[in-house]
């Protein structure tokens, strides 16, 4: 099976998020398993990236420099990059006047023909790489488009006459909205516009993905019923209803070559399931590093997030000095929202010896982070899957969590009496309901076998990409079947 996976950011070379993990994973596992898997995503170029964002230029070698795309009523140019992944292929494209501008993500109009651009070259590409691909694999509202070319201006094509599309979800709540009046700047009629990308008025890649895809999934099975409600649905709730019967839900892995406290390059100390005394070393590296008290026997309770809403760090906000109040430490990792940061620097200056903060993107701070920490906060408001719970019950660092998204199926509720659970789970959108599984966790942390035996239940688990990857290869084989 020969698969195209269409991402506008893969780890290591270009992330803002979780998006950019499972990109640099998945198809990792996918040729593991054989299948012949091609990653094409954006060769951002250009300095001064934003803050939050990752940009890297080591992007293999340039392959060629003459990929012709007809795109704004010309032909356009592109030069293509390959580098791998393990044994995963990935193809850069490469041009300066959309990705040569030193962020991922711009706004609006413009962002929506930079990437309305990036999914026509990857069809344009997909035809001078060789055979046609069976399935190509959308990634969020960047790569709509692709199914909409796919329906539209290739839909006569004879090389594409096998190819289907999945288009996962991400996140439903960026939708890339644009000027209808751009469309056939775009290459798109009025059709297309009518039959699929027409969103109250606007023009949406996101509607684009979902109306004209051969299949969709999203990143968790719960995430996927919650979609299909008004709370979660953010006014696609009918249309992903409606289309039920083509929606799977799969679970993201965790690339445990990257995050193992056994092997973790970033930490002090390494530790196990079997031996986790490292971890105590982790906690004093931890507390050095933010410039805290060594006091180990006091819980370290941290978030590592971007601090928008959809994070719940408004709870969090409500929540802190009565978490303060009980004697914990708290250390923050978080980009993005300056409003947050102030309010946490608030924090910060009034509780120097209590709370750490640091500012900005910082990988290998996540992982000291996630090592030294007891707790790690997620009361999110809603969450597609959620990496860090499943980094955290790896590196025995207990999840309290909202029973939202991928949350809600990865995190289950620890009962002392029984000893079952993995972690903290509340539902009611509240900071009482969040201090309230803060408190039962600190009473399980001063009893320490109680305590041990909560990080062992997560320690156990597995979250590999092999097993995600399977469930994908599975989706595809019965997708290639379908009507496209
Ligand atoms: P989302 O994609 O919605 O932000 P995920 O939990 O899926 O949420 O993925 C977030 C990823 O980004 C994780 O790998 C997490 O460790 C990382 N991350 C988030 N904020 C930061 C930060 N400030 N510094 C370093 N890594 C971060
Ligand atoms: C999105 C979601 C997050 C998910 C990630 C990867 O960024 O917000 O929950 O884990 O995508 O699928």
């Amino acid at each position: 099976m020969r698969v195209i996976l269409a991402s506008s950011e893969v780890v290591p070379y270009s992330k803002t998020g979780g998006l950019a993990d499972v990109a640099g994973a998945l198809p990792k596992a996918l040729a593991r398993s054989g299948c012949d898997i091609n990653v094409i995503t954006p060769r951002y170029t250009g300095f001064g990236a934003r803050r939050g964002d990752v940009v890297s230029h080591e992007t293999g070698s340039l392959i060629f420099d003459d990929l012709q795309v007809p795109f704004g009523g010309t032909v356009k140019y592109a030069s293509v990059w390959l580098d791998y992944l393990d044994d995963a292929p990935v193809y850069f494209i490469d041009n300066d006047e959309y990705f040569g501008r030193g962020y991922i993500y711009g706004y609006g109009d413009f962002d929506a023909e930079r990437f309305a651009f990036f999914s026509r070259t990857v069809l344009e590409l997909a035809k001078r790489l060789g055979p046609p691909p069976d399935l190509v694999h959308c990634n969020d509202w960047q790569t709509g488009f692709i199914p909409a070319y796919l329906q539209s201006v290739y839909a006569g094509d004879p090389y594409f006459q096998h190819t289907r599309t999945l288009f996962t979800i991400h996140n439903l709540a960026y939708q890339g909205h644009f000027n209808p009046g751009l469309l056939s700047h775009l290459g798109f009629g009025w059709d297309v516009f009518q039959y699929g990308m027409e969103f109250h008025g606007v023009a949406s890649a996101m509607k684009a993905g979902l109306s004209f895809a051969t299949a969709l999934s999203t990143v968790s099975r719960r995430y996927a019923e919650e979609i299909q409600t008004p709370e979660f649905g953010n006014r696609l709730d009918g249309l992903l209803r409606a289309r039920r019967g083509d929606l799977l839900g799969i679970l993201n892995g965790v690339d445990y070559s990257e995050w193992n406290p056994e092997i973790d390059p970033h930490l002090a100390a390494h530790y196990s399931i079997h031996d986790l005394s490292g971890k105590r070393e982790c906690k004093r590296d931890l507390l050095r590093e933010f410039r805290l008290p060594e006091d180990l026997d006091r819980p370290v309770i941290a978030i590592v997030s971007r601090l928008t809403v959809q994070k719940g760090i408004d709870l969090i906000a409500d929540a802190i000095w009565r978490i303060l109040d009980s004697g914990a430490y708290f250390v923050l990792l978080g980009s993005g929202g300056q409003s947050y940061e102030d309010y946490f620097q608030h924090v910060r200056d009034m509780r120097p010896s209590q709370v750490g903060v640091y500012f900005g993107y910082n990988t290998a701070l996540a992982h000291r982070i996630e090592a030294g920490a007891d707790m790690f906060l997620m009361p999110s408001a809603y969450e597609p899957c959620g990496l860090n719970q499943m980094y955290s019950l790896r590196y025995g660092t207990a999840p309290v969590v909202r029973g939202v998204g991928g949350l809600d199926d990865t995190i289950a509720n620890f009962e002392p009496t029984t000893r079952r659970g993995n972690g903290y789970k509340f539902y009611e959108y509240s900071a009482e309901r969040l201090l309230e599984k803060v408190y039962e966790a600190l009473l399980a942390y001063y009893d320490a076998e109680t305590w041990q035996a909560l990080q062992r239940n997560g320690m156990r688990a597995d979250h590999s990409w092999d097993r995600a990857a399977h469930e994908y290869l599975d989706a595809y084989r019965k997708i290639i079947t379908w009507r496209r």
